[in-house]
């Protein structure tokens, strides 16, 4: 089967590491880069091309499909730029940095009679996969609540992320991931409302700490949030947290790290209130946070995953050459897309945001 030819526009962090992973991937063969700043094509691999510019690139018939990795108030216009010369197109997260700009890109895919998606290689992270394998196993019973958290130490953003109108801000940044993470979780299930916290705290034109509360129509409250600014003393020994905790009525998992390590704690049968009944521990007696009879705590491991960020390119192929669909739709970034305006508002207006109608 022919490989298909993908020409990548930036060459930063991002066009870096697709350079990495697509240099010698089954099914693709990475033809060249173009970046509207010249030194930042120097290091291109050997054997690759170098284009003079982005139309240069779109141009060339060994270019099958063009993979956009520039800043986000870029993708619009590249992606509308790549469809109106009838190229494929996959553009990097967030797809875009508002609803009218990602429906003008649409657009212009369909009227081109492109095929357009979106890089979200997060829904292959172990640590997301070993949630969803938790969540999906029912071992913890009835489920209610699924926080998913990200919190960098002493960090600070810098460079076009600091700024608004290049579509800087963690919403945009990690948002997006933290965010499709918990819908890919929950395939189908609407959410009933959005209420959420977005600020700034050390930033002056763009956000670096949310915590956004999605109630969702299956009972289930999920919560992400994430701050770039949580002070810490051992620096040198960690940069970053990643948590995600998982509760249901019959036990609780602990994922913790990209490479997670953690648990499942549940319970053999449904632990009882007993009316009336006192339990006495070190502290005095308790009512509430008393212990659980002996015996009914198991301590598990978590499950096993096999994932890796490769799946991605693995489901491109196969979807580019029509033996299953594309991973990542236009329309579950625009849910996306939407939810984070809904958390914008909640956090403008202090007040919870009714966002897909429940029958
Ligand atoms: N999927 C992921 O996990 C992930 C991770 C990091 C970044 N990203 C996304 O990748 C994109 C790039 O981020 P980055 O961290 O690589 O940024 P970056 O600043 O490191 O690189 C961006 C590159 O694009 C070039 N560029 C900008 N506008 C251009 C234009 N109009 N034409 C040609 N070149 C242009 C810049 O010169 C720069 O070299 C962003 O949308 C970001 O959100 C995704």
């Amino acid at each position: 089967m022919k490989r298909i030819g993908i020409g990548i526009i930036g060459h930063g962090f991002m066009g870096h590491e697709h350079e990495k992973m697509l240099k010698d991937f089954e099914g693709i063969r990475l033809v060249g880069f173009a970046d509207k700043d010249p030194e930042q094509l120097e290091d291109v691999s050997v054997g690759l091309k170098r284009y003079a510019s982005n139309e240069e690139l779109i141009r060339d018939p060994e270019v099958d499909v063009v993979l956009i990795a520039c800043n986000n108030n870029q993708h619009h216009d590249l992606v509308i730029q790549v469809a109106e010369a009838g190229k494929d197109v996959i553009c990097e997260k967030p797809v875009a940095m508002s609803l009218q700009e990602l429906d003008e890109m649409e657009a212009a895919c369909k009227k081109n009679n492109v095929r357009f998606t979106v890089h979200h290689q997060r829904r292959f992270d172990p640590d997301f996969r070993t949630a969803k394998a938790v969540l999906d196993s029912g071992t913890l019973g009835s489920v209610y609540t699924i926080k998913n958290s990200l919190y960098g130490f002493n960090g600070n953003m810098h460079d076009w992320h600091v700024f608004k109108s290049e579509g800087g801000g963690m919403l945009y940044d990690w948002g997006v991931h933290l965010l499709d993470q918990v819908l890919w979780m929950m395939p189908g299930v609407k959410i009933q409302s959005v209420f959420a916290d977005v600020r700034n705290v050390i930033n002056f034109e763009v956000d670096d700490y949310f915590k956004i509360l999605m109630r969702f129509e299956n009972g289930i409250m999920a919560e992400v949030e994430l701050g770039t600014y949580y002070l810490a003393d051992k620096v040198q020994d960690k940069w970053f947290e990643r948590h995600w905790f998982v509760g249901g009525n019959r036990g609780t998992a602990y994922v913790d790290g990209f490479f997670p390590e953690g648990k499942i704690v549940r319970t053999a049968h449904l632990l009882e209130n007993v009316g009336g009944k006192r339990t006495m521990t070190a502290a005095g007696p308790t009512r509430s946070f008393g212990p659980a009879p002996e015996g009914m705590i198991l301590t598990e491991p978590l499950p096993e995953v096999h994932t890796s960020h490769e799946n991605y390119f693995e489901n491109y192929v196969r979807a580019y050459h029509g033996e299953e669909e594309f991973l990542v739709k236009i329309d579950e970034t625009r849910r996306v897309l939407r939810l984070m305006e809904a958390a914008r508002e909640s956090a403008r207006t202090g007040k919870s945001i009714a966002f897909e109608s429940v029958e």
